[in-house]
């Protein structure tokens, strides 16, 4: 993308400045600006709202701004289009995608549906919106074990696209949901080995992980919960540190949430703290800006398929 000219650039404005930059654009333009927890720390911090999938969703829908810039990733900010039809949802980079919602193309569950034809299909949010045309239902990493706890006994489900927070799901309820095989690259890197040993060497340390986790991180987990339920936590716990086991940009909002305390990112080799999501980074400040100034890259979606897909988002609101 051409850059000349941005504030940020050589001889241009520094990062106050384009942060500066970024907020008279919300003001002028009646925007608002969302953000994941998983974003590098400037973006929460100019972000009007930052939160976990489900919160982020929920704002979505509740916004009176024109024009809503998702700084997040790609499904993400699709979900909020589906809420928002009639406003301009913008994303700093179209390309900023997510192995999970890759692993599940529309064509592949169609065949699926076909083959199990008395499961519904519950589907983890970070899904393209086409698969969620195809879903029952949607369900976050923070409302999901209470979705599925409220469904009937004997209903049989097909989960999409995370296997592994499918298999807590199924392990927490006693269900025999049929998994989807895909799984979320970056948490998929942690192993309980390393974990345990970052872990052993912070005795009064907690160890706390992201449902996405695969099954022996889970295991060894002293507490289970999406980004926003990971924050609660540890404000309502009384330990003074923890490991972390998610992706990087949660320690910026840990570290706000408790200062007190300390936080050890969980490593994918067991000595650095380098899982940061290749997708959730490639959002910048100056991408911010120029989204922005330009309002493209802008997500775009058919009528079909904001009305299909808006039904089991919905319905998912409703329930949470
Ligand atoms: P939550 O925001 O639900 O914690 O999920 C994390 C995630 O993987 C977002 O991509
Ligand atoms: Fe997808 Fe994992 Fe990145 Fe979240 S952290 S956007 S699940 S690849």
């Amino acid at each position: 993308m051409e850059t000349k000219g941005m504030p940020g650039d050589k001889g241009g404005l520094e990062k106050q400045a384009l942060m500066d930059e970024i907020r008279r654009l919300k003001k002028e333009k009646n925007a608002v600006l969302l953000g994941h927890y998983y974003q590098v720390p400037e973006i929460q911090e100019i972000a009007d709202f930052v939160g976990d999938s489900l919160a982020l969703a929920q704002q979505a829908k509740n916004t009176t701004a024109d024009i809503i810039l998702f700084a997040g990733v790609h499904f993400m900010a699709e979900t909020a289009k589906i809420l928002n039809p009639d406003k301009k949802v913008l994303i700093p980079d179209l390309t900023a995608g997510c192995s999970l919602a890759d692993a599940c193309k529309a064509g592949d569950l169609k065949a699926m549906k076909a083959e199990y034809p008395d499961h519904m299909v519950l589907s983890y949010v970070n899904c393209s919106a086409e698969v969620k045309c195809l879903s029952d239902l949607i369900c976050t990493s923070g409302n999901a074990l209470k979705l599925v706890k409220s469904l009937l006994a004997d209903q049989k489900i097909l989960f999409v696209p995370d296997r592994n927070l499918g298999g807590y799901i199924n392990r927490m309820t006693g269900r025999n949901m049929k998994l989807w095989p895909g799984c979320c690259e970056v948490h998929e890197m942690l192993k309980a080995e390393n974990v345990l040993k970052l872990k052993q060497a912070h005795p009064e340390a907690k160890l706390i992980a992201h449902p996405e986790c695969n099954q022996a991180v889970l295991e060894v987990a002293d507490f289970v919960g999406s980004t926003a339920a990971m924050l609660k936590f540890i404000k309502e716990d009384a330990s003074p540190a923890y490991v972390v086991a998610t992706e990087t940009g949660i320690l910026h909002a840990m570290g706000k949430t408790c200062p007190e305390k300390t936080f050890y990112i969980a490593g994918a080799d067991g000595s650095c703290g380098c899982n940061d999501c290749p997708h959730m980074k490639k959002n910048t400040l100056e991408k911010i800006y120029r989204c922005l100034m330009d309002e493209s890259p802008e997500i775009l979606l058919s009528d079909e398929v904001i009305r299909q897909a808006a039904k089991p988002i919905e319905k998912m609101l409703r329930m949470s």
